[in-house]
């Protein structure tokens, strides 16, 4: 792939290209920084930082491009958010208006569905390990479709439907060993990776799961990787399903829906982003003939530009002997993860106009978390920040606040949705008390008993 998660891959973009590729974003002469049509700083002077903010305005526009590019291409294909991109109940209200499903990962992220009006009849649950508890939620709900990734998982699936009474709709979801060319640790359609179903044992397990109790084979799944900026992998992957249909019909059994998956990428810094339209052209090329009912289940492609992470420079540390100084922010590893996970790159922006027409130097940004891993940015070239400075770090509305932790006992920051102009805190900032709140200390550890 590109230089998405290197950090040395060629010249960084500038903050005018950064800017420019991101239409929701503007460099305002009094006002800085302005998301949709919000000054980040009204929202950092409220709040305080780090706070994360989300873009309706962008969510709904992107959602309108990914299905007016399905629409353009002649095909009728059901979206399903890929809620653990974004789980917040005003994101997922927000996409269930412009008329998204979702697909889930665990019973907590069905629930989450549920809360947020989004009917079961929309609602796809993927995932290589659905405990039993998972399986019943769904059968009881009547969701639209449980996508089973093992031989396994379907006997287990078939005891609860029929402990439930219920029949489960399933696709099997395939694992047609195609190299999405992503970073190993988002990569999911090779053989060796823990998802799917080899490809050479789907269609008898698709002919088992039509003989087993409670159990409706509806269609196949697929889902290889995520940040897929190239569209061979999808057509490859497509293609082998395609060819599977037709073995399968060939059995006289029925193919009623494919899910293709996730996976579209973004541009965080050099990538091409992921075309919808050319995405719904490798859907149409591969599967639009088969006469299926079609899904696509993207999480990243919704929601990663539509969302940013304001932080506050701490302090400046000196840098010694010629090495760059660090920036070190007061948001952190446990708050955006990407990078210390992914060696992820994020765009980094000053909120105030003066900052941002300051000459450039090289800088390590960091979080002020007690492992080296904390780094936001090696060697970047940025405006000269202070101490209190505002940045903006961009592209986080996908896997970013899902991933927080509160390790080194850092509350969880405030949530903001801006639309448009207005904007409102969708969570406020985790209290310090309720960070052990659920602490049990036994008595027996102060008073033992017996003791001496
Ligand atoms: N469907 C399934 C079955 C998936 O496993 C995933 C993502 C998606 C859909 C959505 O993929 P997307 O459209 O968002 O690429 N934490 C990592 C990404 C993990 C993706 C896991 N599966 C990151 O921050 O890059």
């Amino acid at each position: 792939m590109a230089d998405t998660f290197s950090t040395h891959a060629g010249q960084d973009p500038t903050l005018r290209d950064l800017l420019a590729a991101r239409p929701a974003l503007s460099m305002h002469a009094i006002d800085g920084l302005v998301f949709e049509d919000v000054p980040l700083n009204a929202i950092a002077d409220a709040l305080g930082t780090p706070t994360w903010v989300m873009g309706a305005r962008t969510l709904r526009g992107r959602y309108a491009r990914l299905s007016g590019a399905m629409r353009d291409a002649g095909l009728d294909v059901a979206i399903h958010f890929a809620v653990k991109a974004n789980d917040h109940l005003a994101v997922l209200k927000v996409l269930g208006a412009q008329g998204a499903g979702a697909d889930v990962v665990s019973g907590g992220e069905l629930c989450r569905a549920m809360a947020a009006g989004i009917p079961a009849r929309d609602i796809v649950f993927s995932g290589v390990g659905k405990t039993r508890t998972e399986m019943e939620l769904a059968l009881r709900h009547d969701i639209a479709r449980i996508n089973v990734e093992s031989a396994e998982e379907l006997e287990l699936l078939s005891a609860a439907a029929v402990a439930c009474g219920r029949t489960a709709r399933i696709a099997l979801r395939i694992n047609p060993d195609v190299d999405a060319g992503t970073h190993a640790k988002i990569t999911t359609g090779l053989a060796g990776n823990k998802f799917g179903i080899p490809y050479d044992r789907a269609a008898d397990l698709y002919a088992h799961a039509a003989t087993l109790p409670g159990i409706h084979p509806a269609g196949l799944a697929v889902h290889i990787g995520s940040q897929i900026e190239r569209m061979q992998p999808y057509r490859q992957a497509y293609a082998r399903v395609a060819e599977l249909v037709r073995v399968i019909r060939a059995r006289d059994l029925t193919v009623e829906v494919i899910d293709c998956g996730g996976g579209l990428g973004i541009s965080y810094r050099h990538e091409t982003e992921g075309a919808p339209e050319a995405l719904a052209n490798a859907i149409r090329l591969e599967l639009g003939d088969l006469g299926t009912r079609l899904e696509i289940e993207p999480g990243r492609w919704l929601a990663g530009p539509a969302g940013l992470l304001l932080s506050t420079v701490i302090l400046r540390k000196r840098g010694y002997d010629g090495m760059p100084p660090f920036i070190v922010l007061d948001a952190a590893m446990n708050d955006l993860a990407r990078p210390s996970l992914y060696d992820a790159w994020h765009g980094i922006i000053p909120l105030s106009p003066r900052d941002a027409v300051a000459p450039t130097e090289q800088v390590h940004v960091v979080g002020p978390v007690c492992e080296s891993g904390d780094t936001f940015g090696h060697d970047r070239t940025l405006p000269h920040l202070r101490d209190g400075s505002r940045v903006a770090i961009l592209d986080t509305g996908a896997y970013g606040m899902v991933m927080s932790s509160t390790y080194n006992a850092r509350p969880m920051a405030a949530q903001v949705m801006v639309d448009g102009s207005r904007w409102d805190v969708i969570r406020a900032r985790q209290k310090i008390e309720s960070l052990w709140e659920g602490d049990i200390v036994p008595d027996t550890l102060t008073h033992p008993a017996g003791g001496k």
